[in-house]
């Protein structure tokens, strides 16, 4: 079976209200090829909750897209199956990865891969079945010390007809923070012969490296290096960051499309989280970084760029000159 995702490939990854169609496009401008929808509820989406179906839109302009479906209820994931093959995807994902919200006790994501694997093997062959496009799997490792616990569980997923698989190299309890268990990713690499695709840790390019190195994978996945940052994806092919000018450029045109993807209200509300990753590892000065909570429209967004323009501190450019391997967000001045 041929590989959707050629070697050397670097996936965005599906992240919850962020990757939305203005993160992909900017992302897509510096290189960017293969990339997902935020993860999309089953029930929301068979439903026809309007926001849900906002969240699976295509821009005209997305060459790949895949969208990536959560959910557990055998029925609901058909139903939902079944309106994902009437739109334009490309792959669809099947999270059993995402770690369980304490408030909603929904076993989703990996919890239901770990406790009630059988019915999570079940589900993915359901999808399998029912899609028109190949479906993948995204999940975690399930422990940092027995690697073949997560092996087991991916030979199983493999043995479905899924045609690759994203593992981030975390377990459950450690979220988004934590080390990487490269050895784990290597393990299930090692034993499965559909493509495994590394996840965890990609930061930087420097960071991204041993996810290949280590791993022996040959694509990868990156969140939240792409957070405000996607020059990665350019860096990650040789390219250089970007300089003040392009950062400047850049930020003003992820916000006039997130503008016009969501509105003027909602478009000010939902992007200063966006303007902050931005911002953030750069070295702008701290009254410019509070000042993002004022954004509500072009007028304080103008004067906001002003201070954008006149860049980081001196401090930080003063930083940059004697240890740049010590700055995970480079500018060049
Ligand atoms: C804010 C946030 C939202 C996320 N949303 C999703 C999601 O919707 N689906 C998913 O499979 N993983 C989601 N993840 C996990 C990431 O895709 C990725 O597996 C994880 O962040 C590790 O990669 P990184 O170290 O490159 O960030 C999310 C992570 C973060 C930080």
């Amino acid at each position: 079976m041929e590989c959707i995702y050629p070697d050397g490939a670097a996936l965005l990854a599906p992240i919850a209200g962020l990757s939305d169609l203005p993160m992909r496009m900017a992302c897509r401008k510096f290189g960017c090829k293969y990339a997902f929808t935020e993860m999309i509820d089953a029930g929301s989406l068979v439903f026809g909750n309007p926001k849900t179906m906002y969240l699976a839109k295509r821009g005209e302009q997305e060459d790949f897209l895949g969208v990536q479906l959560v959910g557990s209820d055998p029925e609901t994931l058909i139903k939902a199956v079944e309106i994902v093959n009437r739109h334009h995807f490309d792959v669809l994902d099947f999270n059993l990865g995402r770690p369980a919200p304490k408030v909603a006790k929904k076993t989703e994501g990996i919890s239901f891969a770990l406790k009630r694997p059988d019915e999570a093997v079940k589900a993915v062959e359901l999808l399998v079945k029912h899609s028109k496009i190949p479906v993948t799997v995204k999940t975690r490792i399930h422990s940092e010390t027995d690697p073949e616990l997560t092996v087991a569980f991916c030979k199983r997923l493999e043995e479905t007809g899924v045609h690759a698989l994203t593992l981030h190299g975390r377990i459950m309890k450690t979220f988004y923070s934590g080390p990487v268990f490269y050895n784990v990713i290597r393990a299930v690499r090692e034993s499965l012969h559909i493509p495994v695709i590394a996840n965890g840790g990609g930061l930087t390019p420097e960071t991204c490296a041993p996810l290949l190195t280590e791993t022996g994978c040959t694509r990868l996945m990156i969140a939240r290096g792409a957070l405000g940052n996607p020059w990665i994806f350019r860096e990650l092919a040789g390219g250089e960051p970007p300089t003040l000018k392009e950062f400047a450029v850049q930020l003003e045109s992820h916000i006039r499309d997130m503008i016009d993807y969501y509105g003027y209200d909602l478009g000010f509300r939902v992007s200063r989280k966006t303007v902050l990753e931005y911002l953030r590892g750069r070295g702008f000065p701290a009254p410019l970084r509070a000042s993002v909570s004022t954004l509500a429209g072009w007028n304080t967004f103008e004067t906001f760029m002003i201070g954008v323009r006149q860049g980081p501190t001196d401090r930080y450019w003063e930083f940059l000159e004697k240890y740049p391997e010590q700055l995970e967000r480079k500018l060049k001045p």
